[in-house]
């Protein structure tokens, strides 16, 4: 689960690697009424759905909610969150226990790969925004869609 806006290498690399753990991993676009993003959901589903075609086991939805509602209702096993720092550790540790409480769903997490680190979907907008150079940091088709966004 995620905002995905947009989807970077580092969420691809999680999303890669959790395809390899689990049976099926569907990517879930979170709807946040009180945050406007750049990319409209269906625009974030498609940029998700072209980087993972290649991923067999690996769909892509939407849900506006909460995610422990979504993984009921679609009797998901658990949560698989990527971790980049300490400092993603506290909110994803409470929400992780929050969801728990909820009903009882399970997170796994996943450590990102070193490269991927520093990564942000908000810094890479930040950098693509004022022009700088943001290839590698996402796959060609955000890419191509950052430019567009931005107008370069
Ligand atoms: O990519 P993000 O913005 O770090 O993802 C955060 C997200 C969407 C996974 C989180 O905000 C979330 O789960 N939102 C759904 C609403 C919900 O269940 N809130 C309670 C969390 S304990």
């Amino acid at each position: 689960p995620g905002s995905f806006d947009p989807v970077t290498n580092g969420h691809l690399d999680i999303i890669e690697r959790a395809s390899y753990l689990f049976d099926e991993v569907v990517v879930v676009v979170l709807i946040n009424e009180n945050k406007q993003g750049l990319f409209s959901i269906e625009q974030r589903i498609d940029l998700i759905r072209n980087a993972t075609t290649r991923l067999k086991n690996v769909s892509v939805d939407s849900y506006s909610g909460l995610l422990v509602d979504y993984c009921s209702q679609n009797n998901a096993q658990a949560i698989a969150k990527g971790l980049r720092a300490v400092s993603d550790f506290d909110y994803e540790l409470q929400m992780a226990q929050m969801n728990g409480n909820l009903t009882g769903v399970d997170t796994v997490f996943i450590p990102t790969a070193p490269d991927y680190t520093f990564i942000a979907s908000s810094l890479v907008k930040e950098v693509a925004r004022h022009g700088g150079d943001v290839a590698g940091l996402v796959p060609p088709n955000v890419l191509a869609a950052l430019d567009t966004a931005f107008g370069h």
